[in-house]
């Protein structure tokens, strides 16, 4: 094919990070054949064929404008391997040849399952491309969007489907994407895993003919595995090396399928679960998916990571630059449990304002007739025997302690012992005369129904509005079972899927704009529903019910491989944590929780004077650094591993002005002598002032001035002894 002159349509210029990306700009060649989406130092380029067939041609570090690409149409391989099949496709249809997971799989009301998709046309506005596929034949067409952040070179994927046909179409698979890799079979992908109260564990496996699947059949997000991925090759490590990284922005079933094809293409497919999905498309009706995030380093996974929470910083998570600093929040779950009463919360509140809490939040225990986990949810007005004047004078009283108020809620759930599921027992998800299967007593309310979402609504708009709360504390404690919808007619019940988690996103977005200062978190039984969906509708994130702080670093560690520390909440609890049973000290629990957004879950009615004393240090230490702890690089130094004595994590400030070093000591091993730990991230040119986070004297051999090169390149070498020892460095540029 000739290559086409470029022509630049869409150019935007914003401003950069220090770090000085490119400009983002979309551009097509004159005769359409080529398109190119050039940002943060990386360049995504795919190309029309002579057939017809749009191609992915290219996606890594940046090429220059003229850079030859072009679509050919591949030859024959042999009868097996016909040109057709052997395309590689940028969104395929299934049908012709296709052995590769595609992108739009349908069936005509005739029983036609044959689908080819090929260019139309295109359009460029601002930094966003949209591109026109159709099938050959029949007027079903599919728009894939495309938009590259200037910044991070993170590009946001989606795709329509349409039904312009005078019958209806059943849509029985959909991706939001289908990203394709250079050639190549060193590939290795690295995701996470894990279940309650050990999520974020992290795993890898070679990339090869034998397709992964990372899914989720649970109707939400889940423990069990990320809607992420970063794939790297054989030299990729943390600091070097291609790494190809993405998430899908989806909190229901989904799928993400990773796998290389008999010529060694590697392709990455990721959208709705097809394993109980169909849509069915009346005329005119369009479809459209989740947005699909991705991106390149060509720097290893902590570069590909520190882009990755750029990016989530400045354009997923509320707020964006102008998101609020995480408050220090006391929760009193572990304390209390269902156990709430207003003098207990009062008590307590009395002492958290008194070590420095922002924010009081009551937890689970507070309504209906909650007295354990048998009976209460749906019945969501205060319970008069715990509260008996409202909760009005709990609140006026944890905000004259200079706090606000938090509530957990659970609204997507009804214990079968309600008055709302005794009102309403078809609202929730079910088939008729089948079992409703209970999750902790409680069953899923159907949040496609547009009842149940108004409901929902409703009062939660009522609580928040009749009472001055300034977070609510979001869970979500089972999975689906029967996931029916009854009530629609059959071709639609599949729909279920989708519109759950529409509305879900409809009643947080809506409280959101009734409530502007509300915040929210998202918890589901720790971290089994936190994507890049349900992150644009909240402020934090629960990451485990999992509290023991050598298990966080863990939880930790995997979390931020794929999302941003701003965040993570972390907990300081009692010891021995009720998840293990470890002992641990309170400085260790704090160093471990001060590596996110600080919260506090311990029964301060325990606690004696000395602790009060100790806590209040700390959490005057961390609202001196959270900026850069919730803002800042993460530098994965010293990750803990399970054949490793150590662990030390780095965060440091946009501005490079101030730098925290946690160095955490697990297991003395008959060593006393921690090897030197070499910064990253810093100026090289400036000089750093260091201290003890907690203020206590320098270690012997720390030298309290040094340069940033110093400290990058000589490191800072302390000795610490014992099991489950930690301390803390700050380093503040003084020119
Ligand atoms: C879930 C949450 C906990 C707590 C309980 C309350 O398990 O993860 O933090 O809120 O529910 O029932």
């Amino acid at each position: 094919m000739r290559m086409g002159r470029l022509l630049a349509v869409g150019t935007a210029i914003l401003c950069f990070a220090p770090s000085g990306a490119a400009l983002a700009k979309v551009s097509a060649s004159a005769d359409g054949k080529l398109l190119r989406l050039d940002g943060g130092g990386v360049t995504y380029a795919m190309g029309v064929d002579d057939k017809g067939y749009l191609q992915p041609l290219y996606w890594g570090a940046a090429l220059d404008a003229g850079a030859p690409l072009a679509a050919k149409v591949p030859g024959e391989l042999s009868g097996f391997d016909p040109a057709g099949s052997i395309t590689a496709q940028e969104y395929a249809g299934q049908g012709e040849g296709l052995v590769s997971e595609p992108g739009v799989k349908a069936m005509f009301a005739d029983g036609n399952r044959d689908l080819v998709l090929k260019y139309r046309g295109h359009k460029v506005s601002g930094e966003t491309l949209t591109v026109e596929l159709a099938d050959i034949r029949r007027p079903l067409s599919v728009t894939l969007r495309y938009t590259m952040d200037p910044t991070t070179g993170v590009i946001a994927r989606s795709a329509s489907v349409r039904n312009g046909d005078a019958q209806p179409v059943r849509i029985d698979q959909m991706a939001a994407a289908t990203f394709t890799l250079p050639t190549g079979d060193d590939y290795r992908l690295h995701y996470l895993t894990g279940r309650h109260g050990a999520e974020w564990s992290q795993a890898s496996v070679a990339v090869t003919p034998a397709l992964t699947v990372l899914e989720s059949r649970r109707g939400s997000t889940g423990h069990g595995n990320q809607p992420w991925f970063a794939v790297g090759r054989s030299g990729t490590s943390e600091t070097d090396g291609p790494v190809w990284y993405g998430a899908l922005a989806w909190s229901g079933s989904f799928q993400l399928s990773v796998g290389a094809d008999n010529l060694s293409r590697v392709r990455i497919s990721g959208g709705y679960n097809p394993y109980d999905f169909s849509w069915t498309l009346k005329p005119g009706e369009t479809l459209d998916t989740p947005v699909f995030y991705a991106g390149y380093s060509a720097q290893g996974m902590g570069d590909a990571s520190r882009r990755f929470h750029a990016f989530q910083r400045a354009s997923i998570i509320p707020g964006g630059a102008k998101a609020k600093i995480r408050p220090v929040l006391y929760n009193s779950w572990e304390a209390t449990t269902f156990n709430v009463t207003e003098a207990g919360q009062m008590a307590l509140a009395e002492k958290a304002a008194k070590i420095g809490v922002e924010r009081f939040v009551v937890d689970d225990g507070w309504f209906g007739a909650r007295d354990d986990d048998k009976a209460g949810l749906g019945d969501w007005s205060v319970n008069p025997k715990k509260f008996p004047n409202g909760l009005k004078p709990l609140i006026d009283k944890v905000k004259s302690l200079g706090m606000d108020f938090g509530l957990w809620v659970e609204p997507e759930m009804v214990n079968a012992n309600s008055d709302l599921y005794r009102a309403h027992p078809d609202w929730v998800l079910h088939f008729p005369d089948r079992p409703r299967t209970e999750g902790r007593n409680q069953l899923v309310l159907n949040l496609a129904r547009a009842d149940v979402r108004d409901h929902i609504l409703g009062w939660l708009d009522r609580l928040v509005r009749d009472n001055d709360i300034a977070f609510l504390k979001w869970d979500y404690n089972r999975n689906w079972t029967e996931g029916g919808w009854p009530g629609v007619p059959p071709q639609d019940q599949q729909r279920v899927q989708v519109e759950y988690v529409r509305n879900l996103y409809h009643i947080l977005t809506e409280l959101r704009r009734r409530h502007p200062g509300l915040e929210i978190e998202g918890c589901s039984g720790g971290g089994g529903r936190i994507d890049l969906g349900i992150m644009g509708v909240t402020d934090q994130s629960w990451t485990s019910d999992n509290t023991d702080p050598f298990d966080r670093l863990t939880i930790q560690d995997g979390f931020t491989q794929a999302y941003a520390p701003s965040i993570m909440m972390a907990w300081v609890t009692d010891s021995p944590n009720w998840a293990n049973g470890r002992e641990t000290s309170l400085d260790y629990r704090f160093l471990s929780a001060m590596q996110g957004s600080l919260g506090i879950g311990s029964n301060l009615d325990h606690w004696q004077q000395g602790d009060f004393d100790t806590v209040r240090t700390w959490i005057a230490a961390y609202k001196e650094i959270r900026a850069t702890v919730q803002r800042g690089d993460l530098y994965r130094i010293a990750p803990p591993r399970p054949d490793s004595a150590t662990s030390a994590t780095l965060y440091v400030a946009p501005d490079k002005r101030q730098a925290v070093l946690f160095q955490m000591l697990h297991s003395s091993m008959f060593r006393d002598n921690v090897g030197a730990v070499a910064l990253d991230g810093l100026d090289p040119a400036r000089t750093y002032k260091v201290r003890m986070l907690d203020g206590a004297a320098l270690p012997d051999g720390v030298p309290g001035l040094a340069s940033g090169a110093y400290w990058m390149r000589a490191g800072v070498r302390v000795k610490m002894k014992g099991d489950y020892k930690g301390l803390g460095l700050v380093f503040e540029a003084v020119k």
